[in-house]
């Protein structure tokens, strides 16, 4: 595959999880040159010693083109932020790294705030010292907390009816965002809101790797690989159209479009100061129409059944997506029967995600898993200087993995 040859080189935190390592993908393939980082707190390790991330291994083979490097790092290490830096010029930041799952930040809040506020006041404070003033922040619908109507516009008020230590860590983050914007010129920063992002890439190499799920997708294609016995419907009185939750899915390779458009955009001259834009479908489909569409497109049955609600799930949002499609000239293209048919070719042909070529034969998939080497220099500095250093925080409180996707 070939590319045009970007003159930008692009840092992207939390690449190796779901969201990171799909548009890194699409990054790629438009020309972009990339610098990964990852702390690899819920990514699945390359086999061997000072290889890269599975997904990471993976995203080369998608692409045929390689990382200019991967740093295994903390964004709240700020000595090794300031190396990075150091080493290369970065045109533009795409910020991922982030801890996600909402009933973990329910438990250990501080350990949330600090990764996730105190690592990107690191970064901010590093891209300043290095006039990098250009972001793309990967932001989220939890922002909105329970919606006052629908389909929510980016002028739907924040914070204010956030429901969980996570969503607020997004929004205050974005609140700090825009005062860095409004203090200095110069910035260029973007927040992204996602909806409900599934689906894999179309080849079925890379995915959401989870080992226990959280969210519906991965849920459900756990059930039809037979990793679960059946799916709980989480609610049948919420007020909708068959009493199960409505959601906005979005097929992840129109999330990760919407990223390569958006740094099109601000690596432009004049396209500055704050932005915020909804990325979803647009659409809202419930939790029935979810397995229906599922059953669909693969010939799987789903069993499923009723069980109580989920605590703080609200009855319906979905994203009014005009703002995007007017300002960045974005639509998703891909139907919920393609984000369905997708999810179960990743999951079906990787049943244990990436664990299951990272400790297995390495035969699966037809992927490549033979080492892809790092460049020296980010060994050198990231990979082996990191190796064996202790996480940011001590982990041992939670015990779902998958809690801790980077995203
Ligand atoms: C979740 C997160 C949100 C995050 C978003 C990203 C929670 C509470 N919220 O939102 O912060 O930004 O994912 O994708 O985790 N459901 C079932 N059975 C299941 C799982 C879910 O019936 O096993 C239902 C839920 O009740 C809901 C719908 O499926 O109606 C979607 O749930 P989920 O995939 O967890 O996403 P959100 O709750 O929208």
């Amino acid at each position: 595959m070939t590319a045009p040859v970007s003159p930008h080189l692009i840092l992207v935190t939390g690449a190796a999880g779901y969201v990171g390592s799909h548009c890194l993908v699409e990054l790629l393939t438009s020309g972009y040159d990339v610098v990964a980082l990852d702390n690899c707190i819920n990514a699945v390790e390359g086999h061997l010693p000072d290889t890269l991330p599975e997904s990471l291994q993976r995203v080369q083979s998608i692409t045929g083109r390689s990382l200019l490097a991967y740093y295994k790092a903390d964004l709240n290490n700020a000595t090794e932020l300031e190396d990075i830096f150091s080493k290369h010029r970065f045109s533009a930041v795409v910020h991922f790294a982030s801890l996600k799952a909402v009933g973990e930040s329910c438990k250990i809040p501080l350990e949330y705030y600090r990764n996730n506020v105190g690592g990107t006041m690191t970064l901010l404070d590093t891209m300043r010292a290095h006039s990098v003033r250009r972001l793309i922040f990967s932001s989220s619908a939890t922002v909105y907390g329970t919606p006052e109507f629908l389909p929510i516009t980016e002028e739907h008020h924040t914070g204010r009816n956030c429901t969980n230590p996570y969503g607020r860590t997004k929004y205050f983050i974005e609140e700090i965002l825009k005062d860095l914007c409004a203090s200095e010129t110069g910035w260029s920063i973007t927040s992204l809101r996602y909806f409900n992002p599934v689906g894999a890439h179309p080849s079925g190499i890379i995915g959401e790797d989870c080992k226990v799920p959280n969210n519906l997708m991965p849920y459900i294609t756990q059930v039809a690989v037979g990793r679960q016995p059946f799916l709980k419907v989480l609610g049948k009185d919420f007020k909708t159209k068959d009493g199960t939750g409505v959601r906005d899915y979005i097929h992840i390779m129109d999330l990760a479009a919407g990223h390569v458009i958006t740094l099109d955009k601000i690596l432009q001259e004049g396209w500055t100061g704050w932005n915020v834009y909804n990325l979803g479908a647009g659409t809202g489909y419930s939790v029935l129409e979810m397995i229906s569409t599922f059953e669909e497109a693969t010939g799987v049955p789903i069993p499923y059944k009723i069980c109580d609600r989920r605590c703080g799930d609200v009855d319906e949002l979905w994203a009014d997506i005009s703002k995007a499609s007017s300002a960045l000239n974005w639509k998703p293209t891909r139907s919920l029967a393609d984000m369905c048919a997708h999810s179960w070719n990743w999951q079906s042909k990787n049943p244990m995600g990436y664990r299951s070529a990272a400790e297995g034969d390495g035969s699966a998939n037809g992927v490549r898993q033979s080492p892809v080497k790092v460049p020296d220099a980010a060994v050198a500095s990231g990979v082996k200087a990191l190796n064996g250093k202790s996480k940011s925080f001590d982990r041992e409180v939670n015990n779902n993995d998958e809690d801790v996707t980077v995203f």
